[in-house]
């Protein structure tokens, strides 16, 4: 499945979930740092919009945030669940209106 303009294509396979956990590996305390000086704030409600296998939802879930996470995939999804559990939604954004 292409999710991502013609040039960056992710699918649902396992080579992909490992390019997301590689992806996730590299970024996620950089993602953290920008949250935190972005107002992150444990309590409140967070939504990651294309949250993938879920690392940063699950993160901010465990800082105490309402988190949720969105995406079209829904096998990156079922693997997030196994993961942990978390309130995560299929959704494609790409056909949602404001
Ligand atoms: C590069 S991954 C990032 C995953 C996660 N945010 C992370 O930091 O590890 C981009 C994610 O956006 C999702 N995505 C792409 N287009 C989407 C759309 N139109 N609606 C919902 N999710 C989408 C993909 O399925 C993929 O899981």
């Amino acid at each position: 499945m292409a999710t991502i303009g013609d040039k960056y294509l992710l699918g649902s396979g396992r080579s992909d979930q490992d390019r997301l956990r590689a992806i996730s590996a590299i970024h996620d305390g950089r993602t953290r740092e920008l949250l935190r000086k972005a107002g992150f704030i444990s309590g409140h409600r967070f939504v990651e919009f294309g949250c993938g296998l879920g690392y940063v939802t699950r993160w901010a879930a465990s800082e105490g945030a309402h988190a949720t996470g969105i995406d079209l995939n829904e096998d990156h999804l079922a693997v997030a669940t196994e993961l942990a559990p978390l309130d995560l939604r299929t959704l494609d954004l790409a056909r949602t209106r404001a």
